[in-house]
């Protein structure tokens, strides 16, 4: 199965960038469940730019800065936000339906939420992501070039080595892929491109869609690509609670529009935390949250907009005032109730300014990649931005270099090797493990970690870890194990990026260590150790990748 261009993930990222390089030659989309099955087709914010007269590229760089704790890297963020504007315009061409203004037509409506000092949040009332999924779909299932595969799983990627200078540079000629029929099938191409998206799934309680498991971060590391700030794990402050919620978000452009946080007998509270209120950034809500509800013993804490026309609240919140009706609170009239979740990782990958990674021909995009734009924190509604700057850049440097890329040929590879393997006996093996990570995740490296916890959380996971690779060899991989194997390494990362960080950054909170520290003002940069004795064995790299410049 041969490619120009194999790209594995279908939310904003991946559909973008297959759009785009379709121009130069064969593409290859796989997903790994149906189309619609990414978190850009739940993101309910919208996506922020510099759209309005009163707004500056100074402010919305500003902006992200702060919200990034001192570790975004300042060339990125001004290339994003620069191009931002840009990229708007391309998916409004590509029929994305904006809201636009009641009293004049030629602009967008703008929402505002945590952490933005104005209103630059381009929406679809509070739902963006479909409208952005729906219209890009629409254009990749036309594009001739580009050959869409649903229930595809990626197992890993193909990597080859190549030594020159005395030194030896590994190369992506694309991955194993887990076809629908259950074979193990090789995927060559000569740009394979991760855009699988986040790994919120590692957490108990996520916003995240179910296909957030790391796997591009997990097999870009297995195949030795460097990693970047895995501590710095995004919990959304406001989830439903409520039994039969699963990962319901309740967008921030709620409190963007005026809701407010109170506990069950009507007390604000976060006045003590912030002069921004509800709105000040993500980390430091989600920890307040976190607090009052260990200080109290409740359950959840409350979001209140019913002080709002219920009108506006019905037109401008339409998905949530349904979700949440249906499950018995009509938000126009009580608040609802709320707990922070797990919802975005801002490390990943590494990735340069044109999506490179660490790996010659390997590219990641989206929530997989770290590219510095969010450093410690990502500011609300970054990340839509994210993923369509970078699909454009990666594409232009594929562009610049299509005459050299064009000409690659893929090494044949090895066919999949099954080995001993047997089908898989008893799905409890799985379903245990699964379970088990995401527990311990959630108890032992949350929002407010310690080292104590982080140690034996440590230790549990080398255990998991180990027995999900016995799995991987013994039994005919499938669908739940490739997932269950990529979130066990993400734990792994996670764990050994939270440790390294001495200090309390942006989403890292560790009570050892409460203060920013300067000698950790820099990334946790690391990858697999080669011939470590066991397989995640984690070295972190001399060179630290970038070091941020002072914010
Ligand atoms: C939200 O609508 O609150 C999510 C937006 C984001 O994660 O940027």
């Amino acid at each position: 199965m041969d490619a120009d261009f194999l790209v594995i993930g279908s939310g904003i990222a991946g559909l973008s960038y297959a759009l785009r390089v379709a121009r130069l030659g064969k593409v290859i989309v796989v997903t790994k469940k149906r189309d619609i099955d990414t978190a850009t087709n739940l993101a309910q914010g919208g996506i922020a730019a510099v759209l309005s007269n009163d707004d500056s590229f100074e402010l919305h760089e500003q902006d992200t800065l702060i919200s990034g704790a001192g570790l975004c890297d300042l060339d990125v963020v001004r290339i994003v936000v620069g191009e931002g504007p840009e990229r708007i315009k391309d998916l409004v061409d590509i029929g994305v339906q904006f809201v636009k203004e009641e009293k004049n037509k030629n602009h967008l409506s703008l929402g505002r939420e945590g952490g933005h000092s104005r209103r630059r949040v381009a929406h679809a009332y509070d739902l963006t992501g479909k409208e952005i999924e729906r219209a890009l779909l629409e254009k990749v299932k036309a594009t001739e070039n580009i050959t869409f595969y649903e229930n595809h799983s990626v197992v890993d990627l193909l990597v080859s080595e190549k030594s020159g200078d005395g030194k030896t540079q590994k190369f992506c000629v694309g991955a194993y892929v887990l076809e629908e029929n259950g074979a193990v099938v090789p995927y060559r191409a000569k740009i394979t491109t991760l855009c699988t998206g986040g790994c919120g799934k590692v957490y108990l309680y996520t916003s995240n869609p179910d296909i957030s498991t790391g796997d591009g971060i997990a097999m870009a590391f297995r195949a030795g690509a460097k990693v970047a700030n895995m501590e710095f794990v995004q919990f959304h402050p406001t989830c439903l609670f409520h039994p039969q919620a699963k990962n319901f978000l309740i967008s921030e452009a709620v409190r963007g529009e005026g809701a407010i946080l109170i506990h069950k007998d009507g007390t604000r509270f976060m006045e003590k935390y912030d002069q921004r209120l509800e709105l000040a950034t993500r980390d430091t809500v989600a920890r307040a949250i976190d607090k009052e509800m260990k200080e109290r013993g409740v359950d959840c804490v409350y979001l209140d907009i019913s002080s709002k026309d219920p009108e506006f609240i019905k037109k401008r919140f339409p998905n949530i005032y349904q979700k949440c009706l249906t499950y018995g609170i009509d938000i126009t009239k009580e608040p609802i109730p709320v707990v922070p979740a797990a919802h975005y990782m801002c490390g990943g990958v590494l990735a340069d300014i044109w999506g490179r990674t660490s790996i010659e021909g390997l590219f990641a995009l989206g929530e997989t990649a770290c590219t510095g734009l969010h450093g410690g924190n990502r500011l609300a509604s970054n990340s839509l931005l994210e993923a369509v700057v970078f699909s454009e850049r990666a594409y232009q440097y594929c562009e610049k270099y299509w005459s050299i890329i064009s000409q690659i040929r893929v090494a044949a590879v090895d066919e999949w090797k099954a080995g001993k393997a047997i089908p898989l006996e008893e799905e409890i093996l799985i379903n245990h493990n699964w379970d088990l990570i995401r527990r311990t995740m959630w108890n032992y490296v949350g929002i407010v970690r310690s080292t104590k916890r982080l140690e034996l959380a440590r230790q549990r996971m080398v255990d998991i870890a180990m027995e999900i690779e016995q799995h991987y060899r013994d039994y005919y991989v499938t669908a739940n194990m490739v997932e269950l194997r990529n979130i066990a390494w993400i734990a792994l990362m996670i764990i050994h990026a939270a440790l390294k960080r001495k200090e309390s950054r942006g989403l890292h909170y560790i009570v050892d260590y409460p203060g920013q520290d300067e000698r950790f003002h820099c990334w946790e940069v690391f990858c697999k150790k080669e011939n470590g004795k066991s397989p995640w064995e984690i070295e972190s790299c001399s060179d630290k990748g970038k070091v941020p410049e002072l914010a």
